[in-house]
């Protein structure tokens, strides 16, 4: 999808629509948030366990898939129906390497309490912008609240040596927004990303 020469982003509101209006079909509307990464600052959570050095999970996809489907219910503006085979066509590759850029498995991890993994952060090198946020979840069962924001102020405090991390979240994704601008994100810019008519 990404390599295709029909999907355009474009930055400008007039631009959308004047496409759309001409047989472009939106395939995300997102805003574009950054943070300056703190130096020197590193520390660990013990609930937080990093992905190995390999970029797999601390513990089976299989285990870590429960919780990512619960916070990505079908009224989600980012819900995928595609259910438990988001391993092999998302988690994996994501992780891998083979689609946004390599993961930075420091600063990516799993949240595990009691064995339950109710979290999960995934943050990629992305070519020409750096670290990025591929994905952040967490269960939304009341007891996990702040695990979000828990799990990104972690990971920037183990990004040294990078200046920033980059993130898109699709306008309407309150909760994501207000978490990211908790942690200090800002907004740069909101892209309309299009599939130009055949
Ligand atoms: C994004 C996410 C990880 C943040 O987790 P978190 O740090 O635990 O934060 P919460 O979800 O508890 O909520 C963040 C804020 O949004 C508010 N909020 C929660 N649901 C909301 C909703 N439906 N609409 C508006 N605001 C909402 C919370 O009250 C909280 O506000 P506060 O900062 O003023 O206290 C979590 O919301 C999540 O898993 N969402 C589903 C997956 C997702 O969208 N990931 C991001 C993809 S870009």
């Amino acid at each position: 999808m990404l390599d295709d020469p029909r999907v355009v982003s474009v930055f400008d509101a007039e631009e959308a629509q004047a496409l759309i209006a001409g047989g472009a079909v939106l395939q995300r509307h997102a805003h574009v948030m950054r943070l300056r990464v703190p130096q020197n600052s590193a520390y660990d959570e013990p609930e937080f366990l990093p992905f190995t050095a390999d970029a797999d999970p601390p513990l089976p996809w299989d285990d870590v898939l429960p919780g990512f489907l619960a916070a990505y219910p079908p009224d989600h503006p980012d819900h995928d129906a595609a259910g438990p085979a988001l391993i092999d066509s998302y988690l994996i590759p994501y992780t891998r390497g083979a689609a946004l850029g390599p993961l930075i498995c420091r600063a990516s991890a799993i949240a595990v309490r009691d064995g339950h993994a109710y979290g999960g952060l995934l943050i990629v090198d992305r070519p020409g912008e750096g670290p990025w946020v591929c994905d952040v979840w967490r269960d939304p069962a009341p007891d996990y609240a702040g695990t979000g924001v828990r799990l990104l102020r972690w990971a920037a405090s183990r990004l040294d040596g990078y200046d920033t991390l980059g993130l898109v979240v699709t306008v309407g994704n309150d909760a994501a927004l207000r978490a990211y601008e908790r942690v200090g994100f800002t907004r740069e810019t909101t892209a309309w990303r299009l599939r130009l008519a055949d």
